[in-house]
């Protein structure tokens, strides 16, 4: 377990103190993957460069399994680094240097005897598929590949810890998922805790089980994935997720329906219901459906769906008590009559 206590980073700019991260306390599990996400400024990179000390906290205490590591120096910090590995947006790899290279550079510096590295970067390139790969340098690599020279070359020591910052930023969408696909494969395989900084929403959605939003130096909420995107709680985090998942109906629909539009939200179970099916058999209304999404976040699906039914004042309100009674949450937007 990894624990933060009251984390405080200030940084000196222009002889004024600037609060980069603002006591922050969390709490991340062994084997879990968790996502840090905000906007650029937040303090995302100095949080997470606090748990390896390559960011020296101005106060507060970072434990991991128990132990206070904040005050690590010298030969005990070498040693919690082989244990957590790191990778980045633009993969740090050194261009002078072949892959094989790259990987070996870190178990070298471990003191590793050379059949040793050899047997272990054999491993690691066959772990993210680039066996064939060994001899190149990353300039004649895709962004894609760096990264998984990044990954292999963050687990060379058996790290049982992996931060993650911005990995797949810098990735089209379909490297962001097969390199997703890599973190997933290694979070089950070998049980490692990541944690990954990230500003795209679906990189949570995909791997993440729990996260926490940042904003100007402080978490502003955290908690399950799927609560947090079906259910945000702070100003910031709705602001933040409004661009996330095409909820939204288009304004200029909005304004040219006439009569209440009802915006029904699904969850888990209730999301693949045949609710709209029974509704018009119950009360034998016919509807429009304006505008509707169901999406996934991890394994659980989550809907949202616009509808404008054309009925008298009675039956209109058993549809909406059934609908209540049904789904997680109804809403009726536009309440002026047909
Ligand atoms: N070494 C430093 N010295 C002074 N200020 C710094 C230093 N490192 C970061 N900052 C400031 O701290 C704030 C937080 O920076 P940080 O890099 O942690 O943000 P971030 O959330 O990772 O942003 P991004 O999404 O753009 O990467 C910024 O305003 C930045 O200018
Ligand atoms: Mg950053």
């Amino acid at each position: 377990m990894i624990q933060l206590k009251n984390i405080n980073v200030t940084f000196k700019q222009k002889n004024k103190k600037f609060h980069a991260v603002s006591d922050v306390s969390l709490n991340i599990k062994d084997g879990e993957i968790f996502g840090i996400m905000g906007a650029s400024g937040a303090g995302k990179s100095t949080l997470i460069r606090t748990i390896n000390l390559l960011q020296k906290p101005t106060s507060g205490e970072i434990i991991i399994n128990d132990k206070n590591i904040t005050i690590y120096r010298g030969e005990s910090l070498r040693r919690l680094r082989h244990n957590i590995g790191m990778i980045f947006q633009n993969f740090n790899l050194a261009e002078s240097k072949t892959v094989f290279d790259n990987i070996a550079f870190p178990l070298k510096i471990a003191g590793k005897s050379k059949v040793e590295i050899n047997k272990r970067v054999r491993e690691l390139l066959d772990l993210v598929g680039l066996a064939s790969k060994s001899k190149e340098y990353p300039s004649k690599l895709s962004g894609g590949q760096k990264q998984r020279v990044g990954i292999a070359r963050a687990l060379g020591n058996n790290a049982k810890m992996l931060l993650c910052d911005e990995p797949t930023s810098a990735l089209d969408i379909e490297t962001t998922a097969s390199i997703l696909n890599i973190l997933r494969e290694i979070n089950e395989k070998f049980k490692i805790t990541i944690i990954i900084i990230t500003h795209q929403l679906e990189v949570v959605k995909a791997i993440c089980n729990r996260v926490a939003v940042m904003n100007q130096g402080r978490i502003v909420e955290e908690g399950l994935v799927y609560n947090v995107f079906t259910n945000p709680k702070n100003e910031y985090t709705k602001k933040l997720l409004k661009h996330s998942s095409k909820f939204e109906l288009p304004e200029l629909l909005l304004k040219s329906i006439k009569g209440p539009i009802i915006k029904i939200k699904y969850m888990g179970e209730t999301a693949t219901e045949p609710i709209l099916s029974n509704l018009s058999i119950k009360f034998n209304v016919t509807f429009n459906i304006l505008h509707g999404k169901i999406e996934y976040i991890g394994d659980l699906p989550f809907g949202i769906l616009y509808l404008n039914i054309k009925a008298d004042k009675d039956i209109f309100t058993k549809v909406i008590q059934y609908l209540k009674d049904n789904t997680y949450s109804v809403e009726v937007i536009n309440h002026a009559t047909t």
